[in-house]
Order: C-alpha cells, then sequence, then structure tokens
C-alpha cells in the first residue's frame, strides 16, 4: 500500500514565505485600498545587467541555427561559465580553485536542498539560529532533524547567533558532523570576520566536520579591508572540509532566470560505509548526472556576461543602489528607536521588535495598519523571535514610502 514519507507529515505548517505570501493574499483582499508594500522576501526588483541582455539575445539567436543549436548540456555546467567563475570569483582573490570543482546549477536554494542526500541520516547537523529556513526543512524531509518541538527540531544542533553573542556562533556542546553555516548571513544581515570563520574551519577540521557554506550575499561586502571573507576558501584549510554554494540570484538579478554554484573542491573527503574515504565532488557529480540534466545553455551565457567588464559594471551600480536602500532603512529604523543589525554588507536589516512584541504579532501589525510585508523573524527559528527582518531589494520609492508608513505608525 502506497504510503506518505512520514517525515513530510512531522512538518510543521508550509514554507514561511510561503505562509507570509498566503497572509499577504488575504490582507490584500480585505483591504484593497492601500497597495501593498513587500519587504518581505529577498526578491529583487532591478532589472538584468544590459550586459546580461546582450548575451541572452545572442545565446538565443544561437539556438535558432543547427550549426550553433545546443541540446542536453554538461550536467555540471559549460566549461567557459566554470572557468569565469573559477577565475573571476576563486583566482582573482588569490584563491586556488580549479573549474573542475565548480558545478553551475540553476539555484543555491536547489543545492542546498539537495547536498543533505549524500550524507548519511545518523549524521548529526548543526545550523546557526535563526536561520534560512532551507537547510532545517530539506533535512527534516529526510528524516535527520527528529521531531518537531513546537519551536525546533529535537535532533538538530542550534547555534544561536544574537546580540549576546554579537550573531557570531559559540561551538555547540555535541559535536555536529555537517555545519550549515551563511554569511554574509540571511536573515541577520551580519558577516564572520576572517578569525571567526577560520575558528569554524578549524573546529571542522579538528572534529572530522564538514561546512556547507551558503555565500549567496558575498557581492554585498562593502568590506575595504579584506576581513571580511568573500570565499570560506579564503581561509586555508578550508578546501578539505567546506564547500560554498554561491549564486547570481541577488548578485546579478537572476531570481527568474536561475543561476547559481556549488564549489566541491577535489580534496573534500569523507568517509564512506566501509570508512575509506570518498571525494565528496564524485558523490556530486553521480547525483547530479542522476537527477539532473542542467542549467539552460542560454542561462550560462547570461551568467558569463556577468564577468565581462561592463557587466561587473552594472552589477556594482545594482548593487549600490540596494546598499542605498539598506542604508536608508538602518537610519530611518534607528531613528524610531528601535534596535537593528546588518544592513551594512548585506541586502538584509534585522530589528528588534517594539516593546517586546512577538515577531508574527508586530508582522500581522505592519500589515494591518501600513500594507507593509516585513518576515518575522520566528520563522527563521527560535533566536528569531522578538525580531523581523527587512530587504533593501525593494525600489527606491518603495522603500521611502515604506519608511514613510512606519513613521506613521509612531511606535
Ligand atoms: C529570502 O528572502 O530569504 C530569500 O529570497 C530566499 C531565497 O533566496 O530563497
Amino acid at each position: 500500500m502506497i504510503r506518505s514519507n512520514e517525515h513530510y507529515a512531522g512538518l510543521p505548517g508550509a514554507y514561511l514565505f510561503a505562509t507570509v505570501a498566503a497572509r499577504v493574499r488575504a490582507h490584500r483582499e480585505q483591504h484593497p485600498a492601500l497597495p501593498v508594500i513587500s519587504l518581505g522576501i529577498g526578491d529583487v526588483t532591478r532589472p538584468l545587467p544590459p550586459a546580461v541582455i546582450t548575451a541572452l539575445h545572442t545565446a538565443v539567436d544561437e539556438m535558432a541555427s543547427a550549426a550553433s543549436f545546443k541540446g542536453y548540456g554538461p550536467e555540471q555546467g559549460y566549461d567557459f561559465l566554470r572557468e569565469a567563475i573559477a577565475a573571476h570569483d576563486y583566482r582573482a582573490r588569490g584563491v586556488q580553485m580549479d573549474a573542475s570543482d565548480i558545478f553551475v546549477s540553476d539555484g543555491s536554494k536547489c543545492d542546498v536542498a539537495n547536498i543533505q542526500e549524500l550524507f548519511s541520516l545518523s549524521c548529526r547537523v548543526a545550523v546557526t539560529d535563526p536561520v534560512y529556513p532551507v537547510y532545517v526543512d530539506s533535512n527534516a524531509m529526510a528524516g535527520r532533524a527528529g521531531r518537531w518541538t513546537g519551536d525546533r527540531w529535537s535532533d538538530l544542533i542550534y547555534l544561536p547567533c544574537t546580540e549576546a553573542n554579537d550573531f557570531v556562533p559559540d561551538f555547540p556542546a555535541a559535536v555536529p558532523d555537517i555545519i550549515y553555516l551563511c554569511y554574509p548571513n540571511n536573515p541577520t544581515g551580519t558577516v564572520l570576520h576572517r578569525d571567526a570563520l577560520a575558528a569554524w574551519v578549524d573546529y571542522a577540521r579538528r572534529h572530522g566536520a564538514l561546512i556547507i557554506y551558503d555565500a549567496a550575499y558575498e557581492a554585498f561586502i562593502r568590506d575595504t579591508e579584506g576581513d571580511v571573507p568573500h570565499s570560506i576558501f579564503e581561509i586555508p584549510g578550508a578546501e578539505e572540509v567546506a564547500v560554498e554554494c554561491r549564486s547570481f540570484s541577488k548578485t546579478a538579478g537572476f531570481t527568474g532566470l536561475r543561476c547559481a554554484f556549488t564549489t566541491i573542491p577535489a580534496a573534500v573527503t569523507i568517509p564512506g560505509p566501509d570508512g575509506a574515504r570518498i571525494r565528496l565532488q564524485d558523490m556530486w557529480k553521480r547525483r547530479q548526472s542522476t537527477k539532473y540534466n542542467g542549467c539552460p545553455y542560454i542561462v550560462q551565457r547570461a551568467a558569463e556576461a556577468v564577468y565581462s567588464p561592463e557587466g561587473q559594471e552594472q552589477v556594482r551600480a545594482t548593487i549600490a543602489a540596494y546598499m542605498a536602500n539598506a542604508a536608508r532603512i538602518r537610519s530611518g529604523i534607528e531613528g524610531m528607536g528601535l534596535a537593528c543589525y546588518g544592513g551594512i554588507h548585506a541586502p538584509y536589516i534585522w530589528v528588534r521588535t517594539p516593546d517586546g512584541m512577538g515577531s508574527w504579532e508586530f508582522f500581522d501589525l505592519l500589515l494591518s495598519r501600513t500594507s507593509l510585508v516585513c518576515t518575522p523573524g520566528a520563522g527563521f527559528g527560535p533566536s528569531g523571535e522578538g525580531y523581523v527582518r527587512f530587504t533593501a531589494f525593494g525600489s527606491e520609492a518603495d522603500t521611502t514610502e515604506a519608511l514613510e508608513r512606519l513613521q506613521e505608525l509612531r511606535l
């Protein structure tokens, strides 16, 4: 008899951003007069850079002629893109990386959700708290998270990141096998400085753990001193104990186009069933070539154009515009007397709710009184309670209007 995967039955409610969207839809129906402004989900609003559009047109034309038409591509990505990534994202920053260590995909969300398949169900998983929910939910669906206890999973190791520890996770009492780190952080918008990241790499090396490092927001780092790493592979030794996920979504406006990559250096190995070490990139290749047919050719050409001199200049301008929003949101919120974090090297601003209000309560208050959407911190984990997240990805006009509506609330 067919039976459902029991781990799905144990999942609480819907995916965070789906829950938010449902509440916003209901509000829109009841209050159609005041247009909703969303600074909730981190979706980009500025158009693709012109260099990307040109590359897309050219690639589309190539598909129109038999001589240049492309069918199935290599599952791991075309060499032209893997080479461009290795050169610009790694070697230009002094990190040795081979193009063959780079695996192109249609999104970091899928990669960070899928990679847990490579590990035994007995592996202990640690996540920073608050956390991007995909790491948690994908492990819960697989049966690695234990039981949902109301605000957390029984078998996950939570690494609180709060004002008390300056949003830098401490090493846990129980040693994990897999550690998810995301920096610049979603949702808090905070960063890990070089020493703190080096300490985590050292910890992983000492304990035989693997770090899954989500660097989807690295392009937003404004640091000129070089103290905030763009890649975990800037830390010596990380190439044996870390995997890195990067994306064109937020960097270059690809949330609708879809292109990302996961870097798994050849030196990363984990023990197999008989104890002999297996190269993780071989397992990932095996998985991807079985379950995935690769990111579309035209999209990979578009991603390649991000690295052209014009592409780089255009992307920098877009990011600067979002970061100007971030600065305005920060100062507007601070001006209202609320504590806020992030928004300096990241497009997210993490705000303490007023008067100890719960984060869903504050979300509902903003939505009902001002038609403004944020993301409730509690949706990101137990340490997110008492906070909400605003994104800087809105348009300049929406950001201005959102700040005006917030002021009118007189919190
Ligand atoms: C977010 O709002 O956290 C992001 O949009 C989520 C994502 O990139 O999937």
